[in-house]
């Protein structure tokens, strides 16, 4: 195992957060809801940037809420909470909160015409939403080098956890309609084309990416020699992608952004 650090999704996203920081654009007295916050760098930024206001983030993961605690509180902000909570149906406070933002949290509601009608009771009358979202699959090199090299197809059944489609807010048309539907307007999409991270070297690259769904249920499905075979060539794979700050792969995202109706 390497002894570089571990990847997560701030290492991940580095490159992201500070696109996604600049179209926020939070005021000092704003209220902040980030939705599928998981360990809260978003929710930090927010409530750093809404000195006089306010941020909470809520999460499906109990264990990655009780780490944006830890973190918020190492940091002693004072004007951020936490909530173990499905931003699907949670009883948000109502028209509560200028901005709900989302760094790669809402791509996964079983409901998302649900969720996103509760987000928007959630919101004030002139609140807006800034969410950040993968385009579609075969714009995002990371993932089709990954299933490339695992071999997996559409007809191969290996597309893991249908319900977890981190693609499924990747179509304009569609993510419009939905989120006019739930009481917005004015809908957005600006291209993202940045580079992710994975980690400072094969090792701590393929550590990541183990952590996949698509990744962990193909590698289950196989038996030990076809898994070895297929854990070498992601190890090809993220050696062609390897540079001298790391292995990175291009992505195509959008942010998202809509106003109350
Ligand atoms: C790709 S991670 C992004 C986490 C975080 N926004 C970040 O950028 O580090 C997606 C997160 O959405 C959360 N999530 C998925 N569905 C959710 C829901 N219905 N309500 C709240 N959180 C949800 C997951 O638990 C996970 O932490």
């Amino acid at each position: 195992m390497s002894t570089a650090t571990r990847t997560d999704f701030d290492a991940e996203l580095r490159r992201h957060n500070e696109v996604l920081r600049r179209a926020c654009g939070i005021q000092s007295g704003e209220h902040v809801l980030d939705i599928g916050c998981g360990t809260g760098q978003t929710t930090r930024q927010a409530a750093r940037k809404a000195r006089a206001g306010s941020a909470l983030g809520v999460d499906l993961s109990a264990p990655s809420i009780e780490h944006a605690r830890q973190l918020a509180s190492a940091e002693k902000l004072r004007n951020i909470t936490f909530e173990h909570a499905d931003a699907q149906t949670h009883p948000f406070p109502q028209d509560h909160f200028d901005l709900a933002i989302s760094r790669f949290g809402t791509m996964f509601f079983a409901d998302p015409a649900a969720a996103f009608a509760n987000i928007r009771r959630a919101l004030r009358p002139a609140g807006r939403l800034v969410m950040m979202v993968w385009q579609a699959r075969d714009h995002n090199e990371w993932i089709v080098a990954i299933r490339r090299a695992l071999e997996i197809t559409d007809a191969s059944g290996a597309d893991a956890a249908g319900e977890l489609n981190p693609f499924s807010l990747a179509d304009p048309p569609a993510v419009t309609e939905l989120l006019e539907a739930a009481g917005f307007a004015e809908v957005t999409f600006t291209d993202v084309h940045e580079p992710v991270y994975y980690g400072a070297d094969i090792a701590a690259a393929l550590a990541w990416i183990h952590g996949f769904t698509c990744t962990s249920e193909t590698l289950k499905r196989l038996d030990h020699a076809a898994a070895e075979r297929a854990v070498t060539r992601l190890r090809t794979t993220l050696a062609a992608h390897t540079r001298e700050d790391g292995v990175w792969f291009d992505s195509r995202a959008w942010i998202v952004t809509a106003r109350c109706r």
